[in-house]
């Protein structure tokens, strides 16, 4: 293992890797994106090609299906598998009752539909993204190109009656221009500070037109399993309440930061 692996990689690895122990043959699952998510699909394929797992994944973005094939996870689409039994991903944010913040990564839209199409959602995540209120982290909101600035004017607006600390919105930009999401829209990144009533702002963010997603996942989660920088897991499952505590052995063998970043 690499003498430059943080404690946060070992955290994201241990959570995806404790993650992976809920994957059965013959699942359908959901692939998640960004940095945790691209452990667990590299350990998912070590399984598929060290045990003969048989599985089919159908990936949040065009990075997520690239790595998948790289490491040998079957893929299909959602609309060849139309249900999916387990999605795993990461998260930007989690609060005590699981509602999220996703789409740092750019992939909201496809993540919130795959995951919204599974009977079970497992979020992966180190310590560092749990939080008591979301907000903290700029909210993702993807808008259609066409008139995003008055998409962006009307959002401004209605955070004005919302429960919310601040309400600056920026584009998010790839270099020098504006980030297109895989289905060819924008991002606006919304610092808000605090988010006092999440359900609340998500309902009326998807009434306005123009916008077609916001990063807000709600009743979505099942389980968040978090990691820690010494290998230790923590699972959480709001379902029965429960939370179990383990610990991932990370050995020499461990060639899994190799190739991700
Ligand atoms: C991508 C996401 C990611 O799950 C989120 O940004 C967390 O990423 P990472 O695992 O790299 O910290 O929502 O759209």
């Amino acid at each position: 293992m690499s003498e430059e692996v943080t404690p946060v990689e070992i955290a994201k690895y241990a959570a995806a890797r404790k993650a992976v122990e809920y994957v059965e043959d013959g699942m359908r699952l959901g692939l998640g994106t960004g940095s945790t998510a691209a452990k667990m699909v590299q350990l998912l394929g070590e399984r598929v090609r060290e045990e003969g797992l048989k599985v089919v994944g159908v990936p949040t973005s065009e990075r997520t299906a690239a790595l998948a094939r790289e490491v040998g996870v079957p893929i299909a689409t959602l609309d060849e598998v139309h249900w999916l039994d387990l999605t795993i991903d990461g998260a930007d944010e989690f609060d005590p009752q699981f509602n999220l913040i996703k789409g740092g990564g750019g992939a909201l839209l496809r993540e919130k539909i795959v995951a919204t199409a599974s009977d079970r959602m497992i979020v992966i995540t180190d310590v560092s993204k749990e939080v008591e209120h979301l907000g903290a982290f700029p909210l993702p909101i993807e808008v259609v190109r066409f008139g995003w600035q008055t998409t962006k004017a009307l959002i401004e607006e209605a955070l004005i009656n919302l429960d919310v600390m601040d309400r600056v919105g920026t584009l998010r930009l790839d270099r020098d221009a504006p980030f297109l999401t895989d289905e060819g829209h924008h991002i606006l990144d919304f610092h808000l500070r605090r988010i006092g009533n999440p359900r609340q702002l998500s309902l009326v963010l998807n009434q306005i037109p123009g916008v077609v997603e916001n990063g807000l996942f709600i009743d979505i989660c099942d389980v968040v399993i978090i990691g820690r920088g010494d290998g230790a897991v923590e699972v959480r499952d709001i379902n029965n309440g429960i939370v179990e505590s383990d610990r991932v052995e990370i050995g020499e063998s461990d060639n899994i930061f190799r190739d991700l970043g």
